[in-house]
């Protein structure tokens, strides 16, 4: 019985087709027969295998002449346990072949013919769930997505699992989700690392692989040369990740693995009593004292909750960080006494209060906006210690 996983994403660029070569390689090197097949028309894997000079025959040709699993056109590459298959797309009429194909229900049939006699079929999916994709999903067992650890990609997080939710709703109700796996991680970067800490923490325990890839310029260098990075000369180093990865996914599509094990669509974001404690204390804020709304963010810019924001809060929470940076120039510019209470009349009547605390060695923010006659600043004081006292447990 075969085992099929789309390698997918939100965002282009963060290694899918990376992962899939590599990842492919390290399960054929664990003695699985693998198919890893090119499902991005834009050719991805084709490119990073230099698969044409083999064959320039690929899925679209698969479709077209029904092959079947012993005449598929897959070259056996690197590895005897490895099989390579394009996405056979050339030229734009090729690739609105394929998404025809996708729509009209044919590529499904097609993957699950090829997985014929693979332990594990890989597909290297387009970015984002257009109808290739969700072909893609709809033909597979399980997914697995690829992130890297910047803000920005880490904060679609909580949209991407409800979108995988939805996938999984609408296309296909027995997908399982695998788990995020984080490409390109630079240890030396302190931010990465206390974005990839906060995430791991507030998640589920299986959410992310345990194997983190590390950002390695032999990664660049190996697609150069069109092989999985453990072909290059002293490859065996950079290719451990993969092959750890490798191990990790075989337990976790394991017949005898525990189910499920990561959380279920939007649940990122804090633990749920701490995010309970910290809604009730805004909320008190809030109603004893006029504010109309109120929000508690970490230093990254993170919302760690908030109550009656009528804007995006993630953008709201991002600019308390941002905002942070501008707060000991803010002391002269704004004419402000404190940069840690820091007062902005808005109109006439409103105002904003960017509020600066530390708990344990971070930083939060709370960022209040309300009425001018709402009460400041002794009310904030005592909501800070109430919220310092839990974060310090
Ligand atoms: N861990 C890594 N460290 C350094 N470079 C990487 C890593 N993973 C991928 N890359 C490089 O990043 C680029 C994008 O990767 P790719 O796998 O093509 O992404 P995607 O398929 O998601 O668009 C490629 O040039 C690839 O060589
Ligand atoms: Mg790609």
């Amino acid at each position: 019985m075969s085992r099929i996983i789309t390698i997918a994403s939100q965002k282009g660029g963060v290694g899918k087709t990376t992962t899939a070569l590599n990842l492919g390689y390290g399960l054929s090197r664990a003695g699985k027969r693998t198919l890893v097949i090119d499902g991005d028309p834009q050719g991805g894997l084709t490119a990073a295998c230099n698969l044409k000079k083999k064959t320039a025959r690929g899925l679209l040709h698969v479709l077209e002449e029904e092959i079947d699993a012993a005449g598929h056109p897959a070259g056996f590459l690197f590895h005897e346990n490895l099989a390579i298959l394009g996405s056979g797309a050339i030229d734009a009429n090729d690739i609105s072949r394929l998404e025809e194909a996708a729509e009209q229900g044919q590529l499904v049939p097609a993957i699950q013919r090829l997985a014929a006699g693979f332990e594990y079929v890989l597909l290297d999916a387009p970015v984002g769930v257009g109808r290739i994709a969700r072909a893609l999903l709809s033909a597979s067992d399980f997914y697995l997505i690829v992130i890297n650890c910047k803000a920005g990609t880490m904060k679609t997080l909580p949209r991407m699992m409800r979108t995988a939710e939805w996938v999984r709703a609408e296309v296909k109700p027995d997908l399982r989700f695998l788990g995020v796996l984080v490409n390109m991680y630079d240890g030396d970067s302190s931010p990465e690392k206390k974005i990839y800490a906060y995430f791991k923490a507030s998640l589920s325990r299986n959410f992310f692989f345990d194997t983190v890839i590390p950002l390695d310029d032999r990664f660049e260098r190996a697609s150069f040369h069109s092989v999985p990075v453990a072909m290059l000369r002293q490859g065996e180093n950079p290719f451990f990740p993969h092959a750890s990865l490798a191990g990790e996914l075989l337990a976790r599509t394991a017949d005898t693995a525990a189910p499920g094990g990561p959380a279920p669509a939007g649940e990122g974001g804090p633990r749920r009593d701490e995010d309970d404690f910290f809604m009730d204390r805004l909320q008190e804020l809030c109603e004893k004292n006029g504010y109309s709304s109120a929000l508690l963010a970490d230093e990254m810019g993170l919302s760690l909750t908030s109550c009656n924001c009528t804007i995006d809060t993630d953008a709201l929470a991002a600019f308390t960080s941002v905002l942070a940076d501008s707060l000991e120039k803010a002391e002269s510019v704004l004419d402000q006494e404190d940069p840690n209470n820091i007062t902005l009349e808005v109109n006439e009547s409103d105002r904003i209060i960017l509020h600066r605390f530390k708990a344990l060695n971070s930083t939060y923010f709370l960022l209040l906006t309300g009425p001018r006659a709402a009460v400041f600043p002794g009310t904030i004081e005592e909501t800070v210690a109430a919220i310092r006292a839990r974060l310090t447990g």
